[in-house]
């Protein structure tokens, strides 16, 4: 029984150290560019740094990886959040975004916050300093919408 033990013990560290080979995922880092949503949108202070600290890490050109990033299979999740992270908002292409996707993911944004759903539950969990107080949250609410009612009021310049 106790050898059994060892052996099943033996093969799960090999595994754990195999696996550190056989994937090791591209890190993401561009340049910051005139198209980043706090460049375009000239975003104040304290929303710029609340963007920058719950939602940058999957949603941005410049995610910041944390030590346990470089392990697998951990490596593979981060990857995996970054990368559909970025498929679906990219705040580091806001410039390049249509009005019409502007506004459709500003909209997001707060359905996504309000559920609980972003920043990610377990990206939380391990970064203390994403979680939005309800405070932050309103704050966000109000600059959404006043971007929203830009983007409308531009639009209808747009038409006239
Ligand atoms: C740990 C990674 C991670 C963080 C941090 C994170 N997101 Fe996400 N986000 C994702 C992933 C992955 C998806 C796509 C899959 C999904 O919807 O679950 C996504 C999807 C979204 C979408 C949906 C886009 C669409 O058009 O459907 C919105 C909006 C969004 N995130 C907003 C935010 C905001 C705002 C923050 C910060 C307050 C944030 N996210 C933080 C990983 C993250």
């Amino acid at each position: 029984m106790k050898k059994a033990l060892k052996y099943v013990l033996g093969a799960l560290i090999v595994t754990a150290i195999v696996i550190q080979f056989i994937n090791r995922p591209e890190r993401v880092n561009e340049p910051v560019t005139d198209n980043d949503i706090i460049q375009v949108l000239e975003i104040d202070g304290p929303m710029a740094n609340m963007l920058k600290s719950a939602c940058y890490d999957c949603h941005s050109d410049q995610p910041r990886y944390p030590w346990y990033a470089s392990i697998a299979p951990v490596s593979w999740r981060i990857a995996e959040h970054i990368e559909h992270g970025r498929d679906e908002l990219n705040f580091s292409k806001w410039g390049t975004y249509s009005a019409r996707r502007r506004d459709h993911k500003l909209e997001e944004m707060i359905e996504e916050v309000e559920e609980g759903h972003m920043p990610l539950p377990n990206y939380v969990r391990m970064h203390g300093e994403a979680k939005l107080s309800d405070e932050q949250i309103e704050s966000l609410k109000a600059w959404v919408n006043t971007e929203r009612e830009n983007i409308a009021s531009e639009s209808t310049e747009a038409n006239n």
